[in-house]
């Protein structure tokens, strides 16, 4: 069977598995949908946004680019932020990179790596000057893998300052005191996701807020 076969009749299979757990589930889906989170992540095929966190269709809002990067100038990304932030008021956005990121080694390397991906290159200016600025730091590291997983880190730190400095965002702030920003990393080593920052709404505390689960059971 050719792959794609494959692909189609597997649908069929993932639909009836759906509606033999869950029977209204499609026609609840087809009225419309109230995702809670923007999910903002590596095109990587290893990493599925939804798979690995278990979440259900209808529950994250997804925009995928190599390297997981929020350009000012880039309308596809802002058309995303500002449907997802303005229209379907989502009250978190996720910036998740992953270990072992093929844009990300590809800007840590240099040199010509990018050259016969021109497209790749310029969509990756960013990256490359967040290397040159931790030039020194990255230093410290021997193997490359292990630069590379620090960029990864620093770059979706830096997503996440980005986003806070947005006007959609800033303005969603202002009118709704939402949404929370999340950087997160998933390491392809061993499946698990961890949190590398996060950023609430201006004024109500950042890094040291108590995430919404430990509210609850506090409460
Ligand atoms: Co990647």
């Amino acid at each position: 069977m050719q792959f794609f076969d494959r692909l189609l009749l597997e649908n069929r299979a993932w639909a009836d598995d759906m509606k033999a757990s869950d029977p209204e589930v499609f026609q609840r889906l087809h009225q419309g949908q109230s995702p809670a989170a923007l999910w903002i992540g590596c095109c990587d095929s290893r990493v599925p946004a939804e798979q690995i966190c278990n979440a259900k269709p209808g529950e994250l809002f997804i925009h995928r680019n190599i390297a997981n990067l929020v350009h000012e100038d880039d309308a596809n990304v802002s058309s995303v932020l500002e449907y997802a932030i303005n229209a379907l008021e989502v009250d978190h956005i996720i910036v998740c990179g992953h270990r072992g990121c093929g844009g990300i080694q590809a800007a840590v390397s240099g040199g010509d790596a990018l050259q016969a991906l021109p497209y790749v290159d310029r969509h990756l200016g960013q990256v490359k000057r967040l290397v040159a600025e931790h030039h020194v730091a990255l230093e410290q590291f021997s193997q490359l893998s292990q630069k590379v997983d620090h960029v990864v880190e620093l770059n979706v730190i830096a997503q996440v300052e980005r986003l806070a400095e947005m006007r959609l965002v800033t303005d969603s702030w202002q009118a709704r005191r939402a949404p929370s920003l999340h950087g997160w990393v998933y390491d392809l080593a061993s499946g698990h996701l961890d949190e590398v920052c996060r950023r609430e709404v201006e004024g109500s505390g950042s890094e040291s807020a108590e995430p919404d689960w430990q509210r609850a059971a506090a409460g």
